[in-house]
């Protein structure tokens, strides 16, 4: 019991149907190849040791039975919380020494919180001999980022699971693999930490205020989604970048754009891709842009004049998976 394992969950971007995948629509999430690292060894005592430099949480002690129970620091929750519903759910209790490091900063909006929850949830898994499927460990992981921050389609949680370029429907309804024949991406940071439970809440109020419009701009992104899903598995990436343009407009009007998204989705576009949007809960994070080979250069040069950061991704990266 006293192995110690290592895991690794992919980040994610997510092309197409954000905030519409969150009232039951599909959307297109790939996995990209910055990695979040967990390890973990059972130890003797009785509470839950935490490391997570990259949040500021070094030396963390928790007993295992207060876990979830007091006001823990934030970047400590989706550790503890996986913890305890692992626990609780094959009636473990064992002391725990974790370790978390991130390839990526959490401010990026590359979905650190569900790639630490699937990481600790596999690792602890591994070293308490419980196999568990990719179902079950998505259910396991999905239901504890709901414990934790209350809303979320899950879609981040299948990718840190499957990995690759997912057409998801909210909660694991549906996750199937897609092949994009060609992913010409070019991602940029605007530098501003945007609140995903912020945007989903004022996206909710105004869905509560506005219901027919926005069921019908809910209806024309799961058209994007579905006409996107195409033109990616063909390769045609002048109607991915059109999508694209078309999905920006109706993230748009639901008021979840921010001066500083627009400003680098501009420079993109007037720089020669294909297309460009935000990617995730909007207000900030990452845009994406869909541009040629022969432009990526000068789209990536707009994007950084523009004031925002150039991040390198692979896309269609592995899923969870054992380091050692
Ligand atoms: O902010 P991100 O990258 O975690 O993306 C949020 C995407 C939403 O559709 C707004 C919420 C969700 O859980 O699907």
């Amino acid at each position: 019991m006293t192995e110690r394992i290592e895991v690794s969950a992919p980040g994610k971007l997510m092309l197409f149907g954000e905030h519409a995948v969150v009232y039951g629509k599909p959307c297109i999430v790939t996995a990209v190849d910055h990695r979040m690292k967990v390890s973990i060894e059972a130890t003797n005592g009785d509470s839950l040791e935490l490391h997570a430099p990259d949040v500021n949480i070094v030396g963390y002690i928790e007993k295992i039975d207060d876990l979830g129970k007091g006001e823990a620091p934030k970047g400590t929750r989706f550790v503890s919380i996986a913890v305890r519903n692992f626990f609780n759910s094959f009636g473990i209790k064992s002391g725990l020494k974790v370790e978390t490091r991130s390839d990526f900063s959490s401010e990026f909006g590359f979905g650190s919180s569900s790639a630490v929850t699937v990481g600790v949830i596999k690792a602890l898994g591994k070293v308490f001999g419980k196999e568990l499927g990719n179902k079950k460990l998505f259910d396991m992981s999905y239901h504890t980022v709901l414990d934790v921050q209350g809303v979320g389609s899950g879609f981040d949680v299948a990718a840190a699971i499957w990995g690759g370029t997912l057409y998801f429907i909210t909660g694991g309804k549906k996750i199937e693999t897609i092949k994009p024949k060609d992913m010409p991406l070019v991602v940029g940071y605007t530098g501003v930490k945007a609140e995903t439970t912020t945007l989903v809440r004022q996206v909710a109020e105004f869905y509560k205020n506005n219901k027919k419009v926005v069921d019908r701009i809910f209806d024309s992104i799961e058209g994007i989604v579905e006409e996107s899903r195409h033109a990616l598995e063909i390769g045609d990436s002048q109607k991915v970048g059109e999508l694209m343009n078309l999905n920006q407009e109706l993230l748009g009007s639901l008021a979840v754009g921010s001066k500083e998204l627009t400003n680098l989705i501009e420079a993109a576009r007037e720089n020669g891709a294909f297309g460009a949007k935000l990617s995730g809960a909007g207000g900030g994070d990452c845009m994406i842009a869909f541009a040629p080979d022969i432009y990526r250069e000068k789209v990536e040069v707009g994007i950084e004049k523009a004031g925002g950061k150039v991040i390198r991704v692979k896309t269609n990266a592995e899923g969870v998976r054992i380091e050692g």
